[in-house]
């Protein structure tokens, strides 16, 4: 059998590792061919394809971003200017490149369009992937430890400038509709405030909290997910632009609440905000493992021909569920959780 491998949506420490557990287990095991895919789904929209064998793997485990590439490209969308639908393309381009199934790791967008094909008749195999932990049928994704410990450490260190300078210091971290890397560096950090997209919040309220940190002798931090926003105030923090998927892109309520805060403490507040660091360079040990697991089970399901399902982890297990799940729900913060970090505010 051959299996065509492709990384999509947003990149994210650990998909090397996948990859490299998917040809090493399926080359070794199983005897399967591999060819990657470029870019997400303008690989087989385009028949993009780069060698993929055990020697095209070996010293990746440690590297960040995917050797594949990666693209937000949405064949269901995009025609790639033929006028042919997208699907149709894939199906003709795997057809002639001789590949019999596919693994697609991804998040929600990557794996809905996994889901289309598989309905579509392709044989398809799911890894779920996400820096936001945001995906419902997995208790966690790799690339999200990784992120949490880079905004953690970005946290510990704002902590000092903050208090030479007597000033707020509001880190804006990833997280569209989730708070979970908000929530988990907040903590691990020991932020005074985390303001989370679940969690519409009241300016005067965080102004609040600023004002009695600053009555100790410590500084205040505010982690803020980009998408949280607050309950009453009429503001648009869109930039205004789509991706290819319809996702609005944010920017911008670190500078907000920075702004606010000084107009309401009469304190200097700065903002830093995190971006893309969070997605880059190495992987933790955690999301290595992790990664490797999601891997070497999603070749084991191609090997059985479990087509349609989706590796993830449940408790400590690794466990096949239809693809059509994963994209289902989004995992939010509940409420619980917060109130778990409220207890540290101010
Ligand atoms: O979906 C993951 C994510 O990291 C979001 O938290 C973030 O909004 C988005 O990707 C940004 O990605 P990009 O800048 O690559 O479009």
């Amino acid at each position: 059998m051959r299996v065509g491998v492709l990384t999509g949506g947003g990149d994210c420490p650990g998909l090397n590792a996948v990859i490299r557990a998917v040809v090493r287990r399926g080359a070794q095991e199983f005897g399967l061919e591999f060819v990657g895919f470029r870019d997400g789904w303008r690989g087989p929209l385009e028949a993009d394809t780069m060698p993929l064998d055990v020697n095209a793997v070996r010293g990746i485990l440690p590297r960040g971003g995917t050797i594949l590439g990666s693209s937000r490209t949405n064949p269901l969308k995009d025609s790639g200017g033929s006028g042919r639908s997208g699907i149709a393309r894939i199906k003709d381009n795997l057809a002639g490149l001789g590949v019999d199934a596919l693994i697609a790791i991804g998040g929600e967008d990557t794996l809905g369009v996994a889901t289309r094909l598989y309905a579509e008749g392709i044989p398809v195999v799911g890894v779920p992937k996400t820096i936001d932990n945001d995906l419902g049928a997995t208790d966690y994704t790799f690339g999200f430890d990784t992120a949490v410990n880079i905004a953690m450490e970005a946290i510990d260190r704002l902590h000092t400038t903050a208090e030479s300078h007597h000033r707020a210091l509001i880190v804006e971290v990833m997280g569209r509709h989730a708070g979970w890397i908000a929530l988990h560096a907040g903590l691990a950090g020991g932020a005074n405030v985390i303001l989370i997209p679940e969690r519409p919040f009241d300016m005067d309220k965080v102004a609040g909290y600023v004002e009695h940190r600053f009555q100790t002798r410590y500084a205040p931090i505010v982690v803020v997910a980009e998408g949280a926003h607050p309950a009453n105030e009429d503001i648009s923090l869109t930039t205004g632009s789509l991706d290819a998927f319809g996702h609005v892109r944010l920017g911008g309520i670190g500078q907000l609440l920075a702004a606010e805060i000084e107009k309401r403490t009469g304190k200097e507040a700065r903002c830093t905000v995190l971006g893309h660091i969070q997605r880059g360079g190495t992987p933790t040990a955690y999301d290595r493992v992790l990664a490797t697991r999601f891997g070497v089970h999603a070749v084991g399901a191609v090997h059985d021909e479990a087509w349609g399902s989706m590796v993830a982890l449940r408790g400590n297990d690794i466990i096949r569920v239809p693809l059509a799940e994963a994209t289902r729900e989004l995992k939010l913060v509940p409420p619980e959780r917060y109130a778990e970090a409220e207890v540290f505010f101010g």
